[in-house]
């Protein structure tokens, strides 16, 4: 049976993700596409680190490494921050490798750049786990797409910051350890300013942005606030009212110009945001056709990532995300995708 080569940038949450679900659904990947997946390679920061990795596997701090290992296939990158992420999805396109990533702050800056090299290259970027965890989104604004315009997008976007805002007001935790528990449980960032503070959120919804409405606000136009000045007491006082604080990204695009911004915002219980408790993220979208839309499920963590990321690399195999040409190249006959699009 022949392979299908892999390699992942990053061990972290979501690189163990990607690990235990190629590892735990082995067969049904093969059973999909016919193949069995290699991982041949893993990029990882910290060599002293204890790590589960089956000794097969080549495990190096060196990226030029990976990019020597013959016929990788498609590449996962899980790695925090724009850099160095950008710089290696380069040269890994540059290679012909089909690449998957998580890095949605790379991601939201860098995207277009990336999605037209690899069309340049013939080859297909998934990004579905950069935006809401394991929820299917970019996935549903592609097919919503087919024939809907779309004209406003809204979301809870940062599963930590709805993870402390549900544990503030349901279980009177102070902020600081309803913060704590959500880095112990792997959803916060290394550096969670940016799960608090909204600029996780931001960059999720610039990606969702582009994917929907093929453009941008301009970045500094988009007010940006986080959970941070919201209270306990606030919260529960809310709550008395049935209502609730969620932290929100909303985008719509008019005729003119496309507008967003990402703050606390009080639903009212027949909200269906309300609901959306702890790490989950929601996300709704508003097509010409189809109205309203709302995807809701687990925002963050291990396996739901890594769950996005398969799914993605999986798509791409089966060539949903590649032009004809690519698809003849990766031996695939006719499933849909139209060619030279974002999403
Ligand atoms: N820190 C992010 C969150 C991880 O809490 O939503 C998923 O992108």
């Amino acid at each position: 049976m022949s392979e299908l080569h892999v390699a992942l940038l990053g061990f972290g949450t979501v690189g163990q993700g990607v690990y235990e679900a190629l590892d735990t659904h082995r067969e049904r990947i093969k059973d999909i596409t016919g193949k069995e997946v290699r991982i041949r390679a893993i990029l990882i920061k910290d060599p002293s680190k204890e790590r589960e990795i089956d000794p097969s596997i080549k495990v190096t701090t060196d990226f030029d490494e990976i990019l020597e290992e013959e016929d990788i296939d498609v590449l996962f990158e899980a790695i925090v921050g724009e850099e160095p992420g950008y710089t290696y999805l380069t040269k890994a396109i540059e290679r012909g490798i089909h690449v998957v990533t998580a890095n949605k702050a790379m991601f939201a800056s860098k995207g277009e750049d990336l999605l037209t090299r690899a069309r340049e290259r013939e080859v297909a970027v998934g990004f579905e786990a950069t935006t809401a965890g394991g929820l299917p989104v970019i996935g549903a604004i592609r097919q919503l797409l087919n024939v809907n315009e779309i004209t406003h997008i809204q979301g809870i976007l940062n599963g930590t910051s709805n993870f402390i805002l549900s544990q503030m007001r349901k279980e009177g935790l102070s902020f600081e350890r309803a913060l704590s528990i959500a880095q112990e449980k792997g959803y916060a960032e290394a550096d969670p300013t940016s799960d608090v503070g909204g600029q996780d959120a931001f960059y999720k919804l610039m990606i969702l942005s582009r994917a929907a409405f093929h453009g941008q606000p301009d970045w500094e136009a988009v007010p940006k606030k986080g959970i941070t000045d919201l209270t306990s007491d606030w919260l529960q006082a809310a709550e008395s009212f049935s209502l609730r604080f969620k932290h929100v990204g909303s985008i719509q695009r008019d005729r003119e110009s496309i507008s967003g911004v990402v703050e606390p915002v009080l639903v009212k219980e027949s909200h269906p945001f309300y609901g959306v408790e702890d790490v989950e993220n929601v996300v709704s979208v508003k097509g010409s056709l189809v109205g309203r839309v709302t995807l809701s499920g687990p925002g963050a963590g291990k396996l739901p990532t890594g769950s996005a990321m398969v799914e993605d690399f999986l798509s791409l195999i089966e060539g949903r995300y590649a032009s004809s040409e690519t698809r003849a190249r990766i031996g695939v006959e006719s499933l849909s995708g139209r060619d030279g699009e974002w999403v």
